[in-house]
């Protein structure tokens, strides 16, 4: 619930007579502009983060980005050039692996920017740049706001590198930006139809295991959904790019598996539908995230977690992901778990 104002906070103040204001970034735009490589190192949901990072860096500021596990990053020898940027990303500020990887890559002679939600955490004071979620203290050990919260900043650190090469212009900046403050609206939408995700719980009652999918930016909400069903529920739950069903998780379907399908009004709209119809097919109890008029959809499933329309396709996975974190919840719930305190999970991961 406390998403919607995290969000607004983050976003406040960012745009300036230049474009986005990232003034912790501390480079001169010469620095930003000569970038031509980035590492995302980072763990668990923090990892999902970079995924999307990933395509935003990519699609607007056109350069290749590579994202890591810090666990893995830690064992193998990173292609750093003379302008790699690293950028962290941990909620905690303190998880080891990451910090291990960022002193690494630091010795390697990479700029290293963090994105974290503790103020002078270690991952702050260690990077030549630190930009601040300030998504306050997220009590639960399971990440919800920081996730969303590190999206919109890489959202933002992606514009800035746009803007400082010439990748995109002011009025293009404008406009991402815009869509962007769209999103604490969207979210206190989807807060507003919990009762969907309650209701959707049902069909987990006696499962053992669930198949997320998506595609695009969505399979990385896919992974995060599947994360938090495990994290706080202790059911199995595997997730995939929703292409990927045919080259193997197909084989888990049978009747009333529970099969989660991301499937908002974009451009591969079709292809997922399909998945969702061969699921079914096979007698999976399939639960959607659709957009809001989606008849298709509404027609195939009877459990539809509805979103509103988002202004842009990689607004969703900020959207969609608030019912997802929702489901796992109320299915945790109606498992007798402790939502707040799972077994085994720390909040920080401070041993590699
Ligand atoms: O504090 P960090 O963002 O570095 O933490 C990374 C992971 O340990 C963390 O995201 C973990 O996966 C959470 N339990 C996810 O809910």
């Amino acid at each position: 619930a406390e998403q919607p104002a995290a969000i607004s906070r983050l976003l406040k103040d960012r745009l300036g007579k230049h474009g986005v204001e990232l003034d912790e970034l501390s480079m001169s735009n010469d620095d930003l502009a000569a970038i031509d490589r980035v590492y995302m190192v980072a763990c668990g949901t923090s990892y999902h983060v970079s995924l999307i990072a990933r395509e935003l860096v990519q699609d607007w500021a056109k350069i290749p980005v590579f994202c890591e596990y810090a666990s893995e990053l830690n064992y193998k020898e990173p292609l750093v050039t003379d302008h790699t940027l690293c950028v962290i990303i941990t909620q905690s500020g303190e998880t080891a692996d990451t910090l291990t990887a960022a002193r690494r890559m630091k010795a390697l002679g990479c700029k290293v920017f963090a994105i974290t939600n503790v103020l002078g955490s270690s991952a702050a004071r260690e990077s030549d740049g630190t930009m601040y979620i300030q998504a306050g203290p997220e009590v639960c050990v399971a990440s919800t706001k920081a996730y969303t919260a590190q999206m919109v900043a890489s959202a933002l650190l992606a514009l800035r590198l746009a803007l400082a090469n010439g990748s995109m212009d002011e009025d293009e900046v404008r406009g991402h930006f815009a869509s962007l403050e769209q999103v604490p609206g969207l979210m206190e939408e989807v807060i507003r139809r919990r009762w969907q995700d309650k209701q959707a719980a049902r069909v987990f009652r006696n499962a053992k295991s669930a198949l997320f999918l998506g595609r695009g930016v969505n399979s990385t909400t896919a992974y995060e959904g599947a994360l938090k069903l495990k994290e706080i529920s202790y059911l199995h739950a595997e997730a995939y790019p929703a292409g990927e069903m045919k080259h193997g998780p197909i084989a888990l379907l049978e009747p009333g598996f529970p099969v989660v399908a991301i499937v908002p009004a974009d451009h591969v709209h079709d292809k997922t539908v399909s998945n969702i119809e061969e699921s079914i097919a096979r007698g999976a109890t399939v639960v959607a995230v659709a957009t809001d008029g989606d008849e298709r959809v509404a027609k195939l499933c009877e459990n539809v977690l509805w979103i509103p329309p988002c202004p842009e396709e990689w607004i969703v996975p900020l959207v969609a992901v608030v019912h997802l974190q929702l489901l796992a919840r109320y299915v945790a719930r109606a498992r007798g778990c402790d939502v707040d305190k799972p077994r085994n999970l720390a909040k920080s991961v401070t041993v590699e």
